[in-house]
């Protein structure tokens, strides 16, 4: 989705606003744009297209100015093009206005401004903006030194719908007005400079130190000093957090791409995730939710809702959970759940998980359900992200920052830390599955080790990709918690190679997608429950004999005459098998995409976090 960078201090801007949306790409976006304040003007270039053609285009070079900002866009309402792009300007050039989110009533402030004697040059919702803060700030009283804060402020009461804003104008050429709602915005701090972003890594090589606006929050920032005000104008405190990321993690480092580094991450990933919850012999360690057994006792419902990976993670933990804690458990997408009044009380449990902690359908379920008096946790890896603010409660995987698109080890991670939740719940709970628990525990510490053994032999997957990568069709099937890997395997595959692919509980396959079983056709099968395998093979037997290849993820004794491309992977406790087998299906999905020449970290028509609806 949209990224915002902003700049204001003692340097040229430009370099650093270009910087700043290059470690932003990850998000997605189909154009980009800078401005910046040159002597007595508000300077703009932007692009149709990537970061780079902004970086080498000829004007970038006449930009000097130590003030602006500068946005990469992914279209909502107007095409992709140069004219769409932002900065947006209103119609008198006084004001620049970079935009993340959505303007519901656009439509209707627009004919008011244009009734005022605005124009618009583009098809998109924000220009209304910079125009509406025109129109404010003629308003104002001409002494007043207030005057850019104020015009802002009463601009941002009239909008409907969400927005995180950056303004610049050639009026009051010593400041940036910065604002939000429902939509990330971070001001970070170092001496007498200043960084705005829309997501921590575009700054994070300039200062950890980093403010995080609050709904609601507008702030004055100057090369000095930085105010922050509530709606009403009245000044508020914000805590400086420092931030623990450092910047080489959002760095390549040896790697080709991000979605690489992040794959071999995870070891880390979820060792950092596990951190001190798990201790010999003692409950898991949740003392930093308190999260009481009177609270536990009154659930009679858990939902677990969120998008796209997130949403296979609470596929993959549904059957931990309620064999560990008695209580039913129903997994939803967050699109679909905010739309469909499901019966929710104060005896539910809503857990939303979000990697990013930004994504708008989560949030807005996570809202609804608390507005319908249901207990809230919200599982994100991004400190401080906008959910965090909704929920009741909230965990933090420690997987560090994910910048490829598609998820790898924000999953993984994810998994370990609601596997961890549902032990909690059960030993909260005095459930006495101590056997089962203790398993899942000395289990879990050794998971880092067993990815690095699959990491180790990624050359057998490499060698598989080559063989399937012109494929235009694959399935992947799993029963049980392996139809959650399956599901998992077939979108990342999607998303980074193009090629279509469907998951199916391998019963399934013969009430009806049997029937587009060919020759040749690749199925994948994950096969690590023990208590299916019988059923699993035959199932797999019957798409053999229509003529289908198949590429098997196994832990268990298969016969290589009938399956000749067999990937082994460590045996584990069934419960946390679906962090070991996703593992050389991310790489699978990860060679494919290479074997094609594909950019696999920024996917076309793909954003990292969708924060409109
Ligand atoms: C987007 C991404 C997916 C991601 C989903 C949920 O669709 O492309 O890869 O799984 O959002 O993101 P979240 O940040 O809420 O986990």
């Amino acid at each position: 989705m949209c990224g915002i960078v902003g700049y204001i201090g003692c340097k040229k801007a430009s370099p650093i606003l270009i910087n700043g949306l290059l470690k932003l790409e990850y998000r997605g976006y189909d154009s980009a744009g800078i401005a910046t304040i040159e002597n007595d003007k508000i300077c703009c270039i932007k692009n149709k297209g990537r970061v780079k053609e902004l970086q080498n285009s000829k004007d970038i070079n006449t930009l000097n100015g130590n003030i602006g900002i500068a946005h990469t866009r992914w279209a909502t309402h107007g095409k992709p093009s140069s004219t769409n792009a932002h900065p947006h300007l209103d119609s008198h050039k006084n004001f620049a206005v970079v935009h993340n989110g959505i303007i519901e009533n656009h439509n209707e402030l627009k004919k008011f401004l244009l009734d005022a004697g605005y124009t618009f040059s583009s098809e998109t919702d924000t220009e209304v903006i910079p125009n509406l803060i025109d129109y404010y700030y003629s308003k104002e009283d001409v002494a007043d030194k207030e005057r850019f804060l104020k015009a802002v402020n009463k601009a941002t009461l009239d909008l409907k719908g969400s927005f995180a804003i950056a303004v610049i104008s050639k009026l009051e050429k010593d400041k940036i007005i910065i604002a939000r709602k429902d939509s990330p915005l971070v001001l970070g701090v170092k001496d007498d400079e200043k960084y705005i972003a829309s997501d921590i890594p575009a700054i994070l090589e300039y200062t950890n130190d980093i403010y995080i606006l609050k709904d609601g929050d507008i702030a004055e920032v100057t090369q000095n000093d930085v105010v922050f005000y509530d709606k009403n104008l009245e000044k508020v405190r914000r805590e400086l957090e420092s931030i623990t990321w450092d910047a080489k993690a959002s760095d390549k480092g040896n790697f080709e791409d991000f979605m690489m580094k992040e794959i071999h991450e995870q070891p880390e990933a979820i060792r950092e995730t596990i951190g001190i919850r798990i201790t010999d012999n003692k409950p898991c360690d949740f003392s930093d939710i308190n999260i009481t057994k009177e609270y536990l006792s009154e659930i009679s419902k858990i939902y677990i809702v969120a998008c796209g990976t997130a949403m296979h993670v609470g596929v993959a933990v549904k059957p931990i959970f309620e064999k560990l804690t008695n209580i039913p458990v129903e997994v939803d997408i967050a699109s679909e759940f905010r739309y469909r009044e499901p019966l929710i009380n104060e005896n539910t449990l809503i857990i939303c998980i979000s990697q990013s902690g930004e994504t708008a359908d989560t949030i807005a379920a996570l809202k609804n359900a608390k507005e319908n008096y249901a207990k809230t946790i919200a599982i994100t890896n991004v400190t401080g992200s906008s959910i965090t603010r909704e929920a009741d409660f909230t965990l933090y995987t420690h997987a560090g920052p994910e910048i490829a698109v598609a998820s790898t080890k924000a999953y993984t991670s994810q998994i370990v830390l609601l596997t961890m939740l549902a032990m909690h719940f059960s030993e909260t709970l005095d459930l006495h599955k101590d056997e089962i628990i203790q398993n899942l525990k000395s289990e879990m510490m050794e998971l880092p080790s067993k990815v690095n053994i699959i990491l180790e032999n990624s050359d057998e997957i490499k060698a598989f990709a080559k063989k399937i990568y012109k494929e235009k069709d694959l399935f992947f099937v799993g029963r049980g918690i392996d139809y959650a890997a399956a599901m998992e395997a077939s979108l990342k595959l999607k998303e980074i190679s193009y090629i279509h692919s469907d998951s199916y509980q391998s019963g399934e396959l013969k009430h009806g997608p049997i029937a587009l079983i060919e020759d040749d056709v690749t199925v994948v099968g994950i096969l690590t429950d023990r208590r299916l395998l019988d059923k699993s093979i035959s199932n797999l037997q019957e798409v053999i004999t229509r003529g289908a290849k198949t590429f098997i993820i196994t832990n268990q004794d298969i016969d290589k005459k009938i399956f000749p491309n067999i990937f082994n992977i460590p045996k584990v406790h069934p419960f946390l098998s679906p962090t070991l087998s996703i593992i050389p299906l991310q790489l699978l999905a990860y060679y494919v995409a290479k074997e094609k020449g594909l950019d696999v970290d920024k996917p076309r028509n793909l954003a990292k976090s969708v924060t409109v609806e």
